[in-house]
């Protein structure tokens, strides 16, 4: 199993960015795929076309309160699980989670260890694992976004944009959240980037620009999912490129 996850600021293009790599896997044939929403502000059903009724918080929300009066035989562990079961969105290629938001107050340690277990043994049912998260650091601090194989920063070509991008980076190393390979990606890219010389020094590499791209503005505006991409779409030739240059090619030699 291979897993890819994102950070990086608002609306850089994280799920964009997160639905090509799907594309792209999937046009590949490197199935099967688990996609994961963490993203409490659900937008990667939407961008692959897939309408769902429960998240996985909607469902421990109304799981818990269940949960001290179970039918007999049946363990807390077996029910969540037995519930969580229902959440996975099966698709043609790809199957999708959504982690969703939890609503109700209290504590949810017991049922996130649980979710924890559940995702970790799941996950190794597949090739590849892709996890689209929510801006900013809190995924990182909070330890959400931890074994991942190569995490994809993105960021704008602005200076706040780079500078942002840098942060998370130096969060990734301080926390030591365990990440084999991190990437810069920068999107919407139109020939101009902004001169960083802290980023150069910093150890994180560039590893793609992708251009600004008017056929996926085009489909974002008709709400039209991924797969409605033309296939010579610029940003989609980008992203091609980009895993076969940081995953398939290392893939192979290792
Ligand atoms: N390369 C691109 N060219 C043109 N438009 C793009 C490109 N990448 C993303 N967009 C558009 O920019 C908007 C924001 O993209 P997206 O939702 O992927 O960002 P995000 O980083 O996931 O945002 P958030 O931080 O809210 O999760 C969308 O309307 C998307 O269609
Ligand atoms: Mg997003």
């Amino acid at each position: 199993m291979y897993n890819i996850a994102v950070a990086g600021k608002g609306g850089t293009g994280k799920t964009t960015f997160i639905a090509l790599v799907i594309k792209a896997l999937i046009i590949k044939n490197l199935k099967p795929i688990l996609a994961i929403d963490a993203d409490p502000n659900i937008n990667l059903p939407q961008i692959l076309g897939i309408t769902y009724e429960e998240s996985i918080a909607d469902i421990i929300d109304e799981t818990k309160e269940r949960l001290d009066n179970l039918p007999a035989g049946m363990t807390k562990e077996r029910y969540i699980e037995y519930r969580l079961e229902d959440c996975l969105k099966e698709s043609s290629g790809f199957d999708l989670l959504i982690m969703g938001r939890p609503e109700g107050p209290g504590c949810y340690c017991y049922a996130n260890t649980i979710l924890r277990g559940h995702i970790d043994k799941l996950s190794k049912n597949y090739s590849y694992v892709i996890m689209d998260n929510e801006a900013g650091m809190e995924h990182l601090s909070r330890k959400t976004t931890r074994n991942v194989d190569y995490l994809f920063i993105v960021s704008d070509p602005s200076l706040i944009g780079l500078k942002s991008a840098l942060r998370i980076y130096n969060l990734v190393l301080e926390l030591k959240i365990k990440v084999v390979k991190c990437g810069l990606i920068v999107n919407y890219y139109n020939g101009s980037l902004a001169d960083f010389p802290n980023l150069k020094e910093s150890g994180l590499p560039l590893c793609g620009k992708i251009p600004h791209d008017q056929d996926i503005l085009d489909l974002a505006i008709k709400g039209e999912d991924i797969f409605k991409l033309n296939s010579n779409s610029k940003a989609f030739l980008e992203v091609q490129n980009i895993l076969e240059e940081q995953v398939f090619k290392i893939q192979l030699n290792s």
